[in-house]
């Protein structure tokens, strides 16, 4: 598969006019290499070309890992002393200068540590953005990237299952995090989670991102709970909504609202559609219902190896849907010092629509 992967990023690389990427440990360099090194203070840069092997850089104490992986490279490495480092990128410059003046990076990963060290080893080089490139690239999930994500999800579902029974009030936001990570980790995600859970109870649920606190839940909260799991290196992330106990005629009305507009959100995904669409599809409906400046967030955001890719479900953007893409569609309403519900699917564009790989309930459920 990385070897298909890496040709199809070669016309990628041609077809953009692209003749060197310098990319540093990131989900980009995971997807092209297979290889998922820690970013930390010993640098690491795969140097990667249309017209050459990949090139990486790193520490002796990565040689192995780098040598030995199916991934076909070139490896340099370096030991610790800053003299061995330098000799090692200005070997690698020697190697490939000849490719281009111009380097593309992935700005929002490129650490300035690692930009001066290239700067410093060739001061011809001239830094480009690679993001148009590399979003072409990885916007449109394969079937074998499908599954990682659907596993994911059932991950993270069958994970759910388990922690409800064990909800009460009186029961902390943190003590439900914590007991719901185990429980991810029990059901087979792997360990670096996409994110903390997000465990929101009674007013604390009308912060999108909150953090669980030591609050106890209690009747006649809302409780939100946004969670994900990691399979294959891919990620989940859905949220539901929960009421403890009875709860107040406007929180039962919201979660009807915001049940609705996820429901036409998911509903409008289709190959051909642009995502301004499925954002106004959700929007309409918390707008007509007289809500919508409490809905305070796009309505969703692409799903792959990281959390938050593209493509952005979001007012205005005219990015066209096609099959393969995967993405959340996330609605809400969070009225400030009340309470707040989103309700959260993972989608997938398919050839003649769309399908929702999440398939918990939506509806409000009474717990407690
Ligand atoms: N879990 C964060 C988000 O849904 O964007
Ligand atoms: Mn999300
Ligand atoms: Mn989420």
């Amino acid at each position: 598969m990385a070897i298909n992967r890496y040709s199809h990023f070669q016309e990628g690389m041609e077809a953009h006019n692209v003749d060197l990427l310098a990319l540093i440990p990131s989900p980009t360099f995971f997807y092209l290499s297979g290889l998922d090194f820690h970013l930390m203070e010993r640098p690491i840069v795969g140097f990667f070309s249309p017209r050459r092997q990949p090139l990486l850089v790193v520490p002796e104490l990565e040689r192995e890992r780098a040598g030995t992986s199916s991934f076909e490279c070139e490896v340099l490495t370096y030991g610790e002393s800053d003299a061995s480092r330098e000799a090692a990128f200005s070997q690698a410059v020697e190697k490939i200068k000849g490719l281009s003046t111009k380097v593309s990076i992935e700005p929002l990963r490129m650490r300035a540590f690692e930009m001066q060290l290239l700067e410093h080893a060739n001061p011809e080089w001239v830094f480009t953005n690679a993001e148009v490139l590399l979003r072409e690239l990885r916007i449109q999930k394969d079937d074998v990237e499908i599954e990682s994500i659907r596993r994911a999800v059932i991950v993270a579902e069958d994970a759910l299952r388990q922690t409800l029974p064990q909800i009460h009030s009186g029961m902390s936001e943190r003590e439900l995090a914590s007991e719901l990570t185990i429980q991810l980790l029990k059901a087979g995600s792997e360990p670096d989670l996409p994110f903390n859970p997000i465990v929101a109870s009674g007013p604390n649920s009308a912060l999108p991102h909150a953090t669980p606190t030591d609050r106890q839940l209690e009747t006649g909260d809302l409780l939100i709970i946004d969670w994900g799991a990691r399979h294959n290196g891919y990620i989940s992330d859905i949220t539901r909504t929960f009421a403890i106990g009875e709860i107040d005629p406007e929180l039962l009305q919201i979660a009807e609202i915001v049940a609705l507009a996820n429901d036409s959100g998911r509903e409008a995904v289709s190959p051909g559609t642009p995502c301004g669409r499925v954002d106004k599809a959700a929007r309409e409906v918390i707008d007509a219902a007289g809500f919508g400046e409490y809905f305070v967030h796009r309505t969703g955001h692409g799903i792959g190896l990281e959390a938050h890719e593209p493509p952005n479900i979001r007012a205005g953007e005219e990015l066209i849907l096609s099959p393969g893409m995967t993405f959340t569609v996330e609605p809400g309403i969070y009225l400030p010092d009340h309470g707040g519900v989103r309700i959260e699917d993972d989608i997938v564009v398919t050839q003649s629509g769309a399908e929702s790989l999440t398939t918990l309930p939506r509806q409000l459920e009474i717990l407690g």
